[in-house]
Parts: structure tokens; sequence; C-alpha cells
């Protein structure tokens, strides 16, 4: 199932509850949380209480995705607050079985995701275990970048290992530059779950959901 799953960063915090009433109503039911420490990234974002908050009183799936330097002594934490699905760099640990391990061991889904100057070959010895592949198409830190195309030849050789290994059951998520003028082609190199931030908050809310939803029914 191909979706679009809202990026909060660019939400306007000042009205996030009306902004969440209107993803739900154009059919939204999973956020993408970004977590920054200033040290994995240059920049500092939402955390813990967010996640808390958004628990409490919403039913939406999040997915939180970790931008943070020793992810491994934030797990619990999260899980705690209520993430359904964390997403950790393979460049922030020494250990990314092992931090997998920890995220599953912990209930949540587990996610992996890696920096545009990454290989994709470095994330195929944990790839039968994981729920979700995440593909930056920015460098991570900031909303609002350009969308790197190179970002689609990891989408299109994730899509084919899925085929080719029976043991390789995660879903492709890209994040980073995203609106409706390039969602088409991340969709055709077969990605299920588009992340956007500025794509969707920035300008007419309801209006951009509106073009984003015509645009995945094409691929569902
Ligand atoms: C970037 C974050 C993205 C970001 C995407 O570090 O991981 O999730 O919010 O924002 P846009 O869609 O504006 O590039
Ligand atoms: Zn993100």
């Amino acid at each position: 199932m191909r979706k679009l799953v809202p990026s909060l960063l660019s939400a306007d915090l000042w009205c996030l509850k009306d902004q969440l009433d209107i993803l739900k109503r154009y059919q939204v039911d999973t956020l993408h949380v970004d977590v920054m420490d200033g040290h994995f990234v240059p920049n500092i974002s939402m955390g813990i209480p967010l996640v808390e908050s958004l628990r409490k009183h919403s039913d939406f799936f999040l997915d939180v995705h970790l931008m943070i330097a020793n992810p491994e002594h934030f797990i619990e934490s999260f899980k705690e607050a209520g993430a359904d699905l964390l997403t950790v760099h393979v460049e922030a640990t020494y250990h990314i079985h092992r931090l997998i391990q920890q995220v599953k061991t912990f209930g949540c889904k587990a996610g992996i995701t890696l920096n545009p100057g990454t290989p994709l070959e470095l994330l195929k010895p944990v790839l039968h275990m994981v729920d979700l592949v995440l593909v930056m198409s920015v460098n991570p830190g900031f909303g609002g970048q350009e969308f790197l195309p190179e970002a689609l030849n990891k989408v299109e050789t994730l899509y084919q290992w899925k085929r080719e290994y029976q043991d390789f059951n995660y879903v492709i998520e890209v994040d980073g530059g995203i609106n409706v003028s390039n969602v088409e082609s991340v969709l055709s190199a077969g990605a299920e779950w588009i992340v956007s931030g500025s794509g969707v908050f920035k300008g007419d809310l309801e209006k951009n959901l509106n073009q984003l939803n015509k645009i995945l029914l094409k691929y569902n």
C-alpha cells in the first residue's frame, strides 16, 4: 500500500492539533517524527515529549526517525513514549545488528536508514531483520531541501532485492525534498511510504494533500 507520511518537522506547532485533524480527513494514518540532536545532524528538533503527547491524544501510527548519536541509549524511552516504529541510521552506531535487535526486543517495529553518501550494500546483512528501509533523498538535518535524484537508484535496487530474496520483507520509504512535482518518480522507482514535510505543510495544506493523494491513488 503506497501512502503519504507527513513529516511534522514542517508543521506549525502552534496549531498542530488543527493540522492533524485535517490530515485525518485526508486519510493520513501515519506521522513521521524527525528527532535531531545537534550531534548526528547539525540541527535540533523534536523528541520524546512530542511522541508522548501524540500517543496520548491520537491513534496515528508513529514513525520515528532517529537522527541522533548513541541511539542505543534512547530506544527504551521512545518505546515507552509510544513510538510504533523506530528508524535508526547505519552511520550512527558501530553495532547496527545489535541495535536492530534492541529495537525489536523492546517491541517496536524496526527501520534502517542511510545518508545519501552511504552505499546501500552496507545495509544488506541486516535487511532480513527490518520492517522498513528509509532511503534519504536529502542530507538529514533540515526540511525544505532539494530532492537528490540519485536516491532513485537505491529505491530501485531495494525493490529488486525484495523480489530476489524471500526473507526481505521491508517497506520502502523515501524521505526528503518530495512534493507534487517529483513524487511520481519516487513512486515509479518502487517507493511505498512517501515522507513529505514542506511538500505537505508549506502553502495550502488541504490543496497539497488533495494533489498528493490524487497521485498516490494512481499507484495503488
Ligand atoms: C530531514 C528529515 C525529513 C524532513 C523532510 O532530515 O528527515 O523527514 O522533514 O522534509 P522535506 O519534505 O521538507 O524535505
Ligand atoms: Zn525524516
